[in-house]
C-alpha cells in the first residue's frame, strides 16, 4: 500500500483533487491511501470548505491555517508546517496541483526530503514572469518526479526546457473530467433571465484600479448594448480593491454576489450566454460547457481554447473586450479534444502506483 500526501490550499485545488480522491476511493483504496493537507491559503467558508462537502472530498488530515500574507510570508509558513508533517510521518510520494503558493511550498518541502513530488497540471506557461503563478509553475515542474501534462503543449513546453520523457505524462485534464461528471448536477437558479458571467480575481487586474475600472466599465457597456445583465461572483480580494479604490459601478447591470459552489458556478456556465474572466480555470470550464470567451489577460496558458476560435484575448482594454464581445457573441459550441477524454484523474493515480 502507498501512502501519499496530497497538498492544497487554493480554490481551485478542491476541485482539481476531487477528481483524482474519488477514483482512489471507488477503485484503488486498496493500492493506496491518501492524506489530505490544506495549508489553509484559502480560509473563507466560501473560497474553501464547502467545497469537501460539495464534492465529497475526505476531509483534511492537516490545516496549517497559514492564511492571507506576502507572498514570502505565506510560501515560508507553509513549507515550515509541510515539511513538519512529512518529517514525522512516513509517505511514499507528495502530490501537488497547479500554481499557487501552497503547490510551490508542498513541491520543495518534499524534493527537499527526497520524496517524488507528482505534479497535475505540470507544463502550463504564459511566459510572463510578473505572475505569481509562472514563478510557481516553473519552480515545480523542476523539483517534480513525475509530471502530469493536461494538453499536448503543456508537454511540449516541457520538453523544450530539457525535461526527459520518462518524468512527462499526457494525461488530460482533471477538469474536465470533473465537468463530465458533475454538469448534470448542477440545481442552480439564476437570479437573472439573460446574463453573462464575469470574474476578476488576477493581482495585475484587481490592484491596479485604471485596470479594474476599464474591466468593470467596458461589461457595463456591453450589458447595455446587448440588454443583458452580468453575474458577477466576487473574489474577497476584489471585493477588497472595489472599496479600497471606491470603485462605483451602475449598479443595475451588475448582479454581484458571493463566489459560488462548484455546481453553482456549473449551473451558471450552462445558463450565461458568454462568459468574462482572468481564472484559468473558469477559461476551461466554459469551453468544457460551450461557452463563448473573453479573456481578460494579456496572454493564456490555454491556447488551444484561442486557437480554436472559442475564446479571445483582450486584456483589460475596454476597445478589445467590446471588440471580442461582439465577434464571439454568437460562437455555437465547439467540442473540446485537446484536455483528454475524461479519464485524466485514472491515469494520473495508476502512473503514481506503478512509479
Ligand atoms: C490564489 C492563487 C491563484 C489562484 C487563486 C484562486 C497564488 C499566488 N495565487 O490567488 O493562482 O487562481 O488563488 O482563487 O497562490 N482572501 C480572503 N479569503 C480567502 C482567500 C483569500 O479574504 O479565503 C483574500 C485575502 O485578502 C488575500 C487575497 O484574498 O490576501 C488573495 O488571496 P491569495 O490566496 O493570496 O491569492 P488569490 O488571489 O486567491
Amino acid at each position: 500500500m502507498k501512502r501519499l500526501l496530497t497538498i492544497v490550499g487554493a480554490r481551485p485545488q478542491f476541485i482539481k483533487a476531487a477528481a483524482i480522491s474519488h477514483v482512489i476511493s471507488e477503485k484503488y483504496a486498496e493500492q493506496i491511501s491518501e492524506d489530505i493537507l490544506h495549508t489553509g491559503q484559502h480560509y473563507d467558508d466560501t473560497m474553501s470548505g464547502r467545497f469537501f462537502t460539495e464534492l465529497d472530498i475526505p476531509l483534511p488530515k492537516y490545516n496549517l491555517g497559514v492564511g492571507s500574507g506576502t507572498h514570502g510570508t505565506q510560501t515560508a509558513e507553509m513549507l515550515k508546517g509541510i515539511e513538519n508533517i512529512i518529517l514525522s510521518n512516513h509517505y511514499d510520494g507528495v502530490l501537488v496541483y497547479g500554481d499557487t503558493n501552497s503547490t510551490l511550498a508542498g513541491a520543495l518541502a518534499a524534493s527537499k526530503l527526497h520524496l517524488p513530488v507528482y505534479h497535475v497540471e505540470a507544463g502550463l506557461r504564459s511566459f510572463n514572469r510578473n505572475m505569481p503563478e509562472e514563478i510557481n509553475r516553473i519552480l515545480t515542474d523542476h523539483v517534480s518526479s513525475l509530471l502530469f501534462a493536461p494538453t499536448q503543449t503543456a508537454v511540449q513546453n516541457l520538453r523544450d526546457e530539457g525535461f526527459t520523457e520518462d518524468r512527462i505524462i499526457f494525461s488530460g485534464d482533471v477538469m474536465l473530467d470533473n465537468v463530465l461528471h458533475y454538469s448534470s448536477l448542477s440545481t442552480f437558479h439564476s437570479p437573472l433571465h439573460s446574463f453573462i458571467l464575469a470574474t476578476i480575481h488576477r493581482d495585475f487586474n484587481t490592484d491596479h484600479p485604471e485596470r479594474l475600472k476599464n474591466i468593470l466599465s467596458a461589461l457595463n457597456t456591453i450589458a447595455d448594448k446587448y440588454d443583458t445583465k452580468i453575474l458577477f461572483p466576487i473574489h474577497p480580494r476584489t471585493k477588497k480593491q472595489l472599496q479600497n479604490f471606491n470603485l462605483q459601478f451602475s449598479i443595475h447591470n451588475f448582479q454581484f454576489t458571493e463566489p459560488l459552489s462548484y455546481l453553482d458556478t456549473l449551473g451558471a456556465l450552462q445558463q450565461a450566454t458568454m462568459v468574462f474572466t482572468d481564472s484559468g480555470g473558469l477559461q476551461k470550464e466554459a469551453y468544457f460547457c460551450g461557452k463563448p470567451c473573453v479573456i481578460l489577460r494579456p496572454e493564456t496558458e490555454w491556447v488551444e481554447i484561442v486557437d480554436d476560435g472559442a475564446a479571445l484575448l483582450a486584456d483589460a482594454d475596454p476597445d478589445r473586450i467590446l471588440e471580442a464581445a461582439k465577434k464571439l457573441w454568437n460562437t455555437g459550441p465547439s467540442l473540446p479534444t485537446a484536455f483528454g477524454d475524461g479519464h485524466a484523474a485514472e491515469k494520473i493515480i495508476k502512473k503514481i502506483i506503478t512509479y
